[in-house]
């Protein structure tokens, strides 16, 4: 934390005299701070107290009264290193997560490149609101990393989460997040995911149940610990704003091999998580295909195969991984896959797992590397799969290096 530049900005909550043992732990640590707070921040501990601490005024107006000064937001956002919103009200993360930049701190946000920490402090109720639950996954989806309230006795008297989190964790919970969170700065990562959809005619397809969550949980993984994605995603209803994900929508596994083909040159390493459809109909109807009283055959070919054809080309600096979905012989066939396609690492999930698989927000996986290392892992949300996968492609992505 040392010579890093916090941007602490601090609104109307209770848990705002905390944000003095906030500013102190900070400094303590080598930090730069600087304050920026709500004109409702300002009622709950004042501006005197927090520039004593940091050694510079507290930005709270767009002007400084009297002289005129005008404090520049997008300067602001430009010097920080991280931002830190602590306490976070209700009413801040909604207009951070909608843009409404009415005062200093959220144009200021608005205008910050740095990583954003943001901590809530309200009531339970409030935080169980699903206008907030819904704001606050908005503010994930930007990237954002949310420190979640503790459970405790809140200002209100009443009991449950809500409180913000301890100063000191919040300090190490940025701690963390310097020591550990930029591993994959400066690299670009090339993701599938999602199901393809293959057609027959104009109203009809072949598809599968892949919903593209575990792909899209491995895009922001990857995304949250720096580096440049490439997500190409077949048809799924989901969404993704991180500003370092590139997103490429396709339909087919011809369309995602396209894509694919054309952006793994570039990339470091490239994960191949979609459940590519093997077979397209030979022959596309450019008319609803008719109701007969016959039996109807579709002819089909075979896709291409797009994890083998980066296999191919793959160079001694790259590394490739893939997914295998298997009901019987799992690792032997997982394995000979992971040959076959020329991977470096096959994850494999087994439907018969109960919480793995499509469409769940679970998975249960097991790692099987091309040096012949098995990694069992537990049933665990998709998201933090998505965080023990991405370790395994950094470790795998630094052997490359040596
Ligand atoms: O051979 P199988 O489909 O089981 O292999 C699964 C792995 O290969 C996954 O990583 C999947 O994304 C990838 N794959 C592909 N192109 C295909 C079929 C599978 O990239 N046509």
């Amino acid at each position: 934390m040392k010579g890093k530049k916090i941007i602490l900005g601090i609104t109307g909550s209770i848990a705002a005299y905390k944000a003095a043992y906030l500013v102190r732990a900070f400094i303590k640590k080598g930090a730069e701070v600087q304050v920026v707070m709500t004109p409702a921040g300002k009622e709950f501990i004042t501006p005197v107290t927090l520039s004593a601490l940091t050694g510079k005024p507290v930005i709270s107006e767009f002007f400084t009264a009297n002289d005129g000064t005008w404090h520049s937001h997008v300067d602001l956002g430009l010097w920080a290193d991280v931002m830190v919103i602590a306490p976070a009200t209700a009413s801040t993360i909604g207009k951070m997560a909608n843009g409404i930049a009415d005062n200093m701190l959220i144009t200021t946000y608005l205008s910050a490149k740095a990583p954003v920490f943001v901590a809530p402090a309200m009531d339970l109720d409030m935080f169980a609101h699903p206008s907030t639950r819904h704001n606050l996954d908005l503010l994930r989806s930007y990237g954002n990393y949310i420190i979640e309230p503790g459970v405790g006795e809140l200002a209100s008297h009443l009991e449950g989460k809500g409180r913000m989190e301890e100063p000191d964790k919040i300090v190490a919970f940025i701690e963390d997040f310097f020591a550990s969170r930029q591993e994959l700065a400066k690299k670009k990562i090339v993701i599938t995911a999602g199901p393809t959809y293959e057609k027959i005619d104009p109203v009809r397809f072949i598809g599968n149940y892949s919903s593209g969550k575990m792909g899209f949980a491995l895009a922001e993984e990857c995304a949250m610990r720096g580096a440049d994605v490439v997500l190409i995603a077949g048809p799924v209803s989901l969404k993704t704003n991180y500003p370092s994900i590139r997103r490429i929508d396709v339909e087919s596994a011809q369309e995602m091999y396209e894509a694919a083909l054309r952006e793994f040159p570039e990339s470091d390493a490239a994960v191949m998580c979609a459940a590519v459809a093997d077979y397209a109909p030979d022959h596309y109807s450019d008319v609803k295909i008719k109701r007969s009283g016959d039996d109807m055959v579709l002819q089909l070919r075979p896709n291409p195969d797009i994890a083998a054809a980066l296999g191919k080309i793959k160079r001694p600096d790259q590394v490739l991984a893939g997914f295998a979905l298997e009901t019987d012989n799992e690792e032997e066939n997982a394995l000979l896959k992971l040959r076959r396609k020329n991977l470096d690492f096959i994850v494999l999930n087994s439907l018969q797992d109960s919480g793995a698989g499509f469409r769940c927000d679970t998975n249960k996986v097991t790692i099987l590397t091309a040096r012949g290392v098995r990694t069992s892992f537990d049933v665990k949300p998709k998201r933090e799969v998505a965080a023990d996968i991405v370790s395994v492609l950094s470790g795998n992505m630094k052997s490359t290096e040596e």
